[in-house]
């Protein structure tokens, strides 16, 4: 179990959760980061008493400074901010909830300073996951997901093989990774039915609680194409060994088949909290706050294959994940950009798919080899996305 966390994105959903958690584990909070939200996080600063805290947003860490000057927390800015709170002598895990490629570089500073990487920022390993893991092998940190489904993969894997399982590598009892999907808010709908969905429909998810991209990124399906290639690189298998499920009730988040035909699954109610528990204390557990399962009041549960048709984002992300190179990089940077578009209404609900696909089309490549190969493959998507919308 670690003793100290950094926040990175402690405004957003899933840092408010770890910050719940964090306190009744009773972890010391080295760093909070947020974007621009300073109310919040100046709430977070004051309750937690970090000793440092970063706003990426310029101007709104600047009114942060002026607000915190009757404490003795630091306050620093943009990049270099999310790079000091992800590096803190003080901390010994990174928490990685900001949204978007953003997190890709703290991330990575973090692996570099052998911290823990209690990893929700998905967006990260579909950029650039090869780069990201081979880092964390040779310098020996441990990525531990907090993605639900991951965090399922993750504990069914456990104790399984070399012990503790590592991801990162592959585990020799497994054969297949069975990967749940709520089928999202429009499940069962046609295409046809959603041109005129409107980011206030897409963002009401019928069993999580999310941030804004995330669940237009579920309502598309596009989320489970990004945790497809997050799968393949967590648990390094290939795109072969990952089979999609819609399980509606999202009790079960996620399964392992194992070598002898045994299938293992991961059950618990439908709370993030367990999930960031989990990989704050691993190898240990610990007692929780969280509702327990009642399997009296369950009903059934149901499993049915995913509708590529209506819901093309899932099967572009597989097609990209067998492409490689910077295919998962470009979509990425695309959905991501088609996205924030969608949500300010200057997009339609199915063209996030149409722009997006249009521009792996355009740009994707097969060598992605570098960094700087990735980061120039993200930049000329969000680039020609928004050169395309006129946006
Ligand atoms: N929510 C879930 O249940 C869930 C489940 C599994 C995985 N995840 C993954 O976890 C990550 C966070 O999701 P979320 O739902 O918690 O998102 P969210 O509620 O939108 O929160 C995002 C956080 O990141 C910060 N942020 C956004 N853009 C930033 C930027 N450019 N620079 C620095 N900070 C930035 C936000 O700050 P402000 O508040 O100031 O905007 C906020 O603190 C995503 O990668 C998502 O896919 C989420």
């Amino acid at each position: 179990m670690v003793e100290s966390v950094s926040i990175l994105g402690s405004t957003g959903s899933i840092g408010r959760q770890t910050a719940a958690v964090a306190e009744h584990l009773g972890l010391r909070v080295a760093a909070l980061t947020a974007n621009r939200q300073t109310e919040l996080l100046e709430q977070q600063a004051r309750r937690f008493h970090p000793e440092f805290v970063a706003v990426y947003e310029e101007s709104a860490a600047n009114a942060l400074k002026i607000a915190l000057a009757d404490t003795d927390v630091r306050v620093g800015s943009g990049m270099t901010g999310l790079l000091e709170a992800a590096t803190l002598s003080s901390t010994d895990c990174v928490v990685t909830a900001v949204s978007g490629a953003v997190g890709l570089k703290p991330t990575l500073s973090a692996i570099r300073e052998q911290k823990r990487i209690a990893l929700a920022n998905k967006e990260t390993l579909v950029c650039a996951g090869e780069i990201v893991m081979r880092e964390a092998e040779a310098c020996g940190a441990e990525i531990i997901p907090v993605d639900s489904e991951h965090s399922a993969i993750f504990q069914c894997l456990s104790g399984r093989g070399e012990d503790p399982y590592r991801t990162g590598s592959r585990n020799p009892e497994l054969k297949k990774i069975l990967l749940t999907c709520s089928g999202g808010p429009f499940r069962g709908r046609q295409r046809s039915e959603l041109h005129d969905i409107t980011p206030a429909q897409a963002v009401r998810h019928p069993r999580w609680n999310m941030g804004a991209k995330i669940s237009v990124d579920s309502a598309t399906l596009m989320n489970k194409g990004l945790e497809f290639i997050e799968a393949m690189r967590l648990f390094a298998v290939d795109p072969d060994d990952i089979t999609v499920l819609v399980h509606p009730q999202s009790v079960i988040h996620s399964m392992v088949e194992l070598v002898d035909g045994t299938v293992i699954a991961q059950l618990g109610v439908p709370d993030m909290g367990l999930p960031i528990q989990y990989a704050l204390t691993w190898p240990q557990r610990m007692p929780s706050m969280f509702d327990r399962l009642d399997f009296t009041s369950l009903g059934a549960m149901t499993f049915e294959a995913p509708d590529l048709v209506n819901f093309p984002c899932l099967q572009l992300a597989q097609d990209c994940a067998r492409k490689g190179g910077t295919f998962g990089c470009v979509m990425n940077a695309a959905n991501e950009e088609a996205v924030h578009l969608f949500l300010k209404e200057k997009l339609g609900f199915n063209q996030i798919y149409d722009v997006t696909a249009e521009t792996v089309e355009a740009l994707g490549a097969d060598n992605a080899d570098t960094l700087d190969v990735i980061l120039d493959a993200d930049s000329a998507a969000r680039h020609f996305v928004h050169e395309k919308i006129g946006a």
